[in-house]
């Protein structure tokens, strides 16, 4: 991410620059009305604490052409086909046309299903990103992954599609509960850890295990994902090659969100996920006892559990999380056996393990599930101050 000035800075993909707002509603009018829409579509999150939110950015909008809003769920269950069905198809009988912006007011579930919308509509209509969580402003909005659910896989359908204009205010952030700030401090840490040992020291001294920070603070956490996300998204924009590093603990992370039917969050999937993903490579060798400790305690200094829920613990069953394995959407760009896996692993902080030029390894499944059994076995190590 370039920065131009302290609000206003651009994200690289590729040989694109997406103008990244970060601010209050002055910064947002004057690039909104840059954008000369016919009508404004703003999706937003039906959820009580972002209604005055929404209702705040139509009346800015409307100062410059006519505004429809559309409320949906942002429940991982909204991540479907039919609330994207159900969105395009109201946006075109309140009038949306090829000059109409879509703007999604909301966290990343909003981001994902709005932006596949705006991909879709008359073949792509113009996207403005407004993300409301911690996670949307320094991970979701910082790609062009745009999808939902579909067939039991997460984020099984989709495509890649840029936003015109991404504005964020961190001061909305007030109202996010902890447990979502700490979610997306599950996606920083995987950065640390896999792009950028250097922040490690710095995130030591800044996370809390209450999950409370003031503006400036969470102001710095966004700045830090995006500096780590920054160059690989610039040389690997679709997320194919060497940006699959943005993947590390995603294969159980997905595979446990997919299994708790939505009761664990994205965020919290990850924690999980990074927890098994060092384990794995701790039994092939790559990586090192204390590394593999490095992992749980940068998760507990940020408040992270090392256990999981117990209805999800009673979920994630060795065949119901192998199946869930061999559906993984990284499957394909390895040529493996039956029975292997791709995994992202690391040999130390900020190195990844590589088959040829792809951050991936295919890890036996046995081998995975028993990883996963490991970090149900609390280390009391684990849990020293990071
Ligand atoms: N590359 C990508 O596209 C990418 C990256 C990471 C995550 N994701 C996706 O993002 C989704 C998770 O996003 P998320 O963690 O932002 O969760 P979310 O969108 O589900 O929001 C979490 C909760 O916070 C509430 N909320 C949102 N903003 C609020 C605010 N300002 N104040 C109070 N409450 C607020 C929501 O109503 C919701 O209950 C997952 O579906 C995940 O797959 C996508």
């Amino acid at each position: 991410m370039e920065t131009a000035d302290a609000g206003s800075r651009y994200v690289e993909l590729g040989d694109a620059r997406v103008p990244y707002l970060l601010g209050g509603d002055d910064l947002f009018a004057g690039a909104a009305a840059g954008l000369r829409a016919d009508r404004w579509i703003v999706v937003g999150a039906d959820a009580p604490a972002l209604r005055p939110l929404t209702a705040r950015i139509a009346d800015l909008l409307g100062r410059y052409a006519p505004v429809e809003r559309i409320a949906v769920g942002d429940a991982e269950a909204a991540k479907s086909l039919a609330t994207v069905s159900a969105v395009c198809a109201a946006a075109i009988e309140r009038g949306a046309s090829r000059g109409s912006v879509l703007v999604a007011v909301g966290g990343g579930t909003v981001g994902n299903i709005a932006g596949l919308c705006a991909a879709l509509l008359f073949r792509g209509i113009r996207l403005v990103q407004v993300p409301t969580t911690l996670i949307g402003m320094s991970d979701v909005v910082l790609s062009q992954k745009q999808g939902v659910n579909l067939g039991g896989v997460k984020n099984g359908i989709g495509t890649y599609y840029r936003p015109e204009l991404i504005w964020a205010d961190p001061a909305c952030l007030d109202t996010l509960p902890p447990r979502e700030i700490q979610a997306a401090q599950a996606e920083i840490i995987k950065n640390a850890l896999i792009l950028t040992p250097e922040q490690i020291p710095v995130l030591r001294g800044l996370l809390r295990p209450d999950g409370r920070y003031g503006t400036a603070e969470l102001r710095t956490f966004i700045e830090l994902a995006v500096a780590a996300k920054a160059p690989v998204l610039r040389a690997d924009p679709r997320e194919r090659r060497s940006a699959l590093v943005l993947e590390y603990g995603h294969t159980l992370g997905h595979a446990l969100e997919v299994l708790s039917g939505g009761r664990l969050s994205h965020g919290f999937g990850v924690a999980a996920g990074l927890r098994a993903a060092a384990r794995v490579a701790g039994r092939l060798g790559l990586l090192d006892g204390e590394h593999v400790a490095l992992h749980d305690r940068l998760l507990a200094a940020a408040g992270l559990p090392l256990t999981l829920p117990a209805e999800v613990d009673a979920a994630a069953t060795r065949p119901a999380l192998a199946a869930q394995l061999l559906r993984d959407n990284k499957r394909g760009y390895l040529p493996l056996p039956a029975g292997r896996i791709p995994m992202v692993l690391i040999t130390a902080p900020g190195v990844a393990a590589t088959t040829g030029d792809l951050p991936l390894t295919g890890v036996d499944l046995d081998l995975a599930l028993d990883a996963f059994e490991d970090t149900r076995t609390v280390a009391a190590a684990a849990v020293r101050p990071a």
